[in-house]
C-alpha cells in the first residue's frame, strides 16, 4: 500500500503512514504564481493499492481541487485502488436544500470525487448519519467518540450535553460509551438568512446537571455554537467545568480567542484539520486519529 499526503494536513498524514509501518510515497505540489497547482505522482503505482490523505477544511475549494488532481494523477498512473483519506469533509453541512435555490454543495463533491476515480473514502465523524448514502462508493465512516469517551472517563463525574437538538445521536452514542451517563441538549436556534444563532433553554431532564458538563459536537467553526451553550450551563445552571469535545476544529472566525476567553474549562479536538500554531491557545488538547485511520486502513475495525 503506497501512502500520499496533499498539503493540507502532512503532519497526520505521516502519523497514520508511521502507524502502518510506513512512510509517505513522493508527490510534487507544484504551485504556479496565479494559485494553479501541478500535481505529480513520483512513485510507481501500477497495480498498487494507493491512499490519499487530505483534509478539505479551509480552503475548502482549494484542497477538493488538490485531492481530485492526486486521485486523478495516481488513476493514470496505473493504480490498482485509489482510497481517500478525508478525515473533514468539506461541504457536509450543505448535504440538501435548505432554502429554494440553493446547491448541494456536498453532491457536487462527492460526484467529482468519484469521477475523478476515488474507489473507496474514509472519513471522521460526519456532520450527519445520512452523508454516506450520497457516496455510490463503499465509505469507512470513522469516529473520534470512543477517544473523547477515555478522556471524559479519566476526569471527575458529570453529565453530557449536545449544544444542539440535531445532535441528539451523538450525545446518545457518547452515552452508551460512558455507561449511560446522563444527557441534555441546549436549544439552538439559526437564521438562515444571517447565521446568527441563539442558545436560550435546555431541553431534557434538569436534574441530571451536576457540577461538571461535557459539551460533545462535531465540529467548531465559529466557535459561537459552544460558547453560548457553555455560557447558558455556567450562568443559568451553575455549571463550574465545562469540557469540551469537538472533532473537527474548523476554527474559523475569532474561534479561538472566542473559547480561550469562554466560560470553558478545556477543549478537546482531534487532528482531522491541522491547526496552525497562530490558531492554537491554552485551554486546547489535540488528540490524534491516525490509529483509528491506520486500522481502517489494515482493515482491523
Ligand atoms: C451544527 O449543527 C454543528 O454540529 C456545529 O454545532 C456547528 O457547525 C458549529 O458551528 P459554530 O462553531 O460556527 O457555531
Amino acid at each position: 500500500m503506497k501512502i500520499f499526503s496533499g498539503s493540507s494536513n502532512k503532519p497526520l498524514a505521516e502519523k497514520i503512514a508511521h502507524a502502518m509501518g510506513t512512510q509517505l510515497s513522493p508527490i510534487e505540489i507544484f504551485v504556479f504564481p496565479d494559485g494553479e497547482k501541478r500535481i505529480q505522482i513520483q512513485e510507481r503505482v501500477v497495480d498498487e493499492d494507493t491512499v490519499v490523505v487530505q483534509s478539505t477544511a479551509t480552503p475548502a475549494d482549494a484542497n477538493f481541487m488538490e485531492l481530485f488532481f492526486i486521485v486523478d494523477g495516481l488513476k493514470r498512473s496505473g493504480a490498482k485502488s485509489i482510497t481517500t483519506v478525508i478525515p473533514y469533509l468539506g461541504y457536509q453541512r450543505q448535504d440538501h436544500v435548505f432554502r429554494d435555490g440553493e446547491a448541494v454543495s456536498l453532491d457536487v463533491v462527492v460526484h467529482a470525487l468519484e469521477r475523478t476515480g476515488a474507489t473507496k473514502a474514509i472519513a471522521v465523524d460526519f456532520h450527519s448519519i445520512k452523508i454516506p448514502e450520497v457516496f455510490s462508493i463503499p465509505v469507512g465512516h470513522l469516529s473520534a467518540l470512543p477517544l473523547f469517551a477515555e478522556k471524559i472517563k479519566a476526569l471527575v463525574d458529570g453529565f453530557l450535553a449536545s449544544p444542539d437538538m440535531g445532535g441528539l445521536r451523538r450525545i446518545n452514542k457518547m452515552s452508551e460509551l460512558l455507561d449511560g451517563m446522563p444527557w441534555i441538549a441546549t436549544v439552538k436556534n439559526r437564521d438562515l438568512d444571517t447565521g446568527k444563532i441563539v442558545i436560550d433553554k435546555i431541553e431534557g431532564d434538569f436534574s441530571v446537571i451536576q457540577k461538571t458538563a461535557f459539551i460533545v459536537d462535531d465540529m467548531i467553526s465559529s466557535g459561537k455554537t459552544i460558547a453560548q451553550s457553555a455560557k447558558l450551563l455556567h450562568a443559568e445552571h451553575g455549571v463550574e467545568k465545562i469540557y469540551v469535545f469537538a472533532t473537527h476544529p474548523v476554527f474559523s472566525d475569532e474561534a479561538p480567542k472566542l473559547l480561550q476567553e469562554s466560560v470553558v474549562t478545556k477543549v478537546f479536538v482531534t487532528d482531522s484539520v491541522l491547526i496552525p500554531e497562530e490558531k492554537r491557545f491554552p485551554k486546547l488538547e489535540v488528540l490524534s486519529v491516525a490509529d483509528i485511520v491506520a486500522a481502517e486502513l489494515r482493515n482491523e475495525r
